[in-house]
Order: C-alpha cells, then sequence, then structure tokens
C-alpha cells in the first residue's frame, strides 16, 4: 500500500471519504496502527497524561516529543506522522522553526500547534520552510488554565462566531489541517463546510473529514474515558481488530454517534 501523504488527506476531503488518526507514541504500537490502515498517526503531547502520568501537558519538552516521533517513525510503514509542538515551544517565530525543525527532523511529516489566528505568521513562516502545520482548535489542552478545566469550547454565539472566523484565517495563512477537538457538533459542521483543508474532529461529531482518538482511550485502558471515546476492545478479540473496527466505523460514518457528542 502507499504512503499517506498530505495529499492523499487532502484527496480525502475533495472525495468526501473519512480518514482516521490515532494518538500514539511508540514504535510497537505504531506498526499495528498504520497496518490496520490509520491514515495518520499524532504523535500527541497528551503523552504527558497518558503515558507519564501528569494531570495536563504542559509539563510535556520538546526533547521528549523529539524522541517519542522518532520511536513511531522507525517502525510506521505508511501512516502520515503528525506531532506536537508541545506548550510554550511555539511563543515566538524564532522558536517555532528551532523547535518544529526537531520534530520534522525526527521524523514528523506536519507539526501540530494549539491556537487560532494569530497564529497566521506562524503557520506562513512554517509553510515557507517547508514544514507543513495542523491547528488544533476548540479545547486545547495547552490552555487548560485558562479555560478553568477541560470544558466544550463555542457554546456561546460569539465564541462559535470567532473560532468560524479563525479557522478562515488559519486556511488563509497556510494551515494544511484543522483539528476541532469538544466543539458542539453543529459548530464543527459549519467550519468543516466552510474549509478546503480537511478537519479532524474529536468529540465534534461525525460531521467532520476525519476523526482521532487516543490509543488507550480507544483499547479502555484508562481510568476516566472521556464522553467522546469508545472502547472498540470491547467488541473485538484483539488490538489489531479493535483498530481495523475503529477504521471502519468512521468510514462509514457509524462513530462517534450522539453519544460521543455535544449537541451544543
Ligand atoms: O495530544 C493529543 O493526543 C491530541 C489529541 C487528543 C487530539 O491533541
Amino acid at each position: 500500500m502507499r504512503a499517506i501523504t498530505l495529499s492523499s488527506l487532502q484527496g480525502f476531503k475533495e472525495t468526501k471519504e473519512k480518514f482516521t488518526c490515532i494518538a500514539a507514541y511508540d514504535a510497537a504500537f505504531a506498526q499495528i496502527i498504520s497496518d490496520a490502515g490509520v491514515e495518520c498517526i499524532l504523535v500527541g503531547d497528551s503523552l504527558g497524561m497518558v503515558l507519564q502520568g501528569h494531570d495536563s501537558t504542559l509539563p510535556v519538552t520538546i526533547d521528549q516529543m523529539v524522541y517519542h516521533t522518532n520511536c513511531v517513525k522507525r517502525a510506521n510503514p505508511r501512516s502520515i506522522i503528525m506531532a506536537d509542538m508541545p506548550f510554550m515551544t511555539y511563543g515566538t517565530l524564532s522558536d517555532t522553526l528551532n523547535n518544529a525543525s526537531k520534530l520534522m527532523q525526527a521524523g514528523g511529516q506536519v507539526v501540530k500547534l494549539e491556537g487560532g489566528s494569530w497564529l497566521s505568521d506562524t503557520i506562513k513562516q512554517l509553510s515557507r520552510c517547508g514544514i507543513p502545520s495542523c491547528i488544533h482548535m476548540g479545547l486545547t489542552p495547552q490552555s487548560v488554565n485558562k479555560f478553568g478545566g477541560y470544558k466544550v469550547q463555542g457554546r456561546q454565539l460569539d465564541h462559535a462566531k470567532q473560532m468560524s472566523e479563525d479557522a478562515l484565517r488559519v486556511q488563509d495563512a497556510g494551515a494544511d489541517i484543522l483539528l476541532l477537538e469538544c466543539v458542539p457538533t453543529p459548530l464543527a459542521q459549519a467550519i468543516t463546510q466552510s474549509l478546503d483543508i480537511p478537519v479532524i474532529g474529536i468529540g465534534a461529531g461525525a460531521v467532520t473529514d476525519a476523526q482521532v482518538l487516543v490509543l488507550y482511550d480507544m483499547l479502555g485502558i484508562t481510568s476516566k474515558a472521556p464522553k467522546f471515546a469508545k472502547n472498540f476492545l470491547l467488541e473485538c478479540d484483539d488490538i489489531p481488530s479493535a483498530l481495523a473496527a475503529y477504521v471502519a466505523e468512521v468510514k462509514s460514518g457509524q462513530f462517534p454517534t450522539a453519544e460521543h457528542s455535544f449537541k451544543k
């Protein structure tokens, strides 16, 4: 099977075929995930909570992200690898370029940054340097202290309007992918329809172009599963089958259901 590239993801957007992403952090799982047909592996800074046991993603460092991106890269046969820029590693243009280049050299093919239209110059500069970007909006976990907790974002009309405008601005600046976390389904739908670039959702309903889940959540290896996660291992005999079921359910539109989404 051919390797997945940004053009493949753009092709999925155009043909309206849903695609999948899994957040994972090591070689053994990268191989299984990729073999199961998952198009994108996100080396997420969620590893700070999932692997390291912190109560937020803030303690994760660029060196840790480089290490895990490299682990995934070594074993991944086919998926496109997206790597998170951790907290405060993209506050200035020079920090952004310095840190993004480390992730790319470790095997990342897209870097993910949390924010909105304030990232426009950063996105332009990354793009000029040949570094694709994914902008993470909605519930951006690095801003948990500003939000006062892990809460659904974009419920108020003015906030929803701002998010929709920000989505268009980051696309205009050259972002290649948008990721929406924990936003009401109608807002996710409006944003997805307004953009030409692919939109990946988590807790954003079945209306986005793609879905992402944290591997450990979709295998039930968690003490508190978020509302938007489903344990696919419950109905399957092994991990490869659970991943294949995830891919099949996303592609057919069976997952996520209203139970995994926020109506408003
Ligand atoms: O870090 C991560 O795994 C993420 C996903 C939950 C979207 O950002």
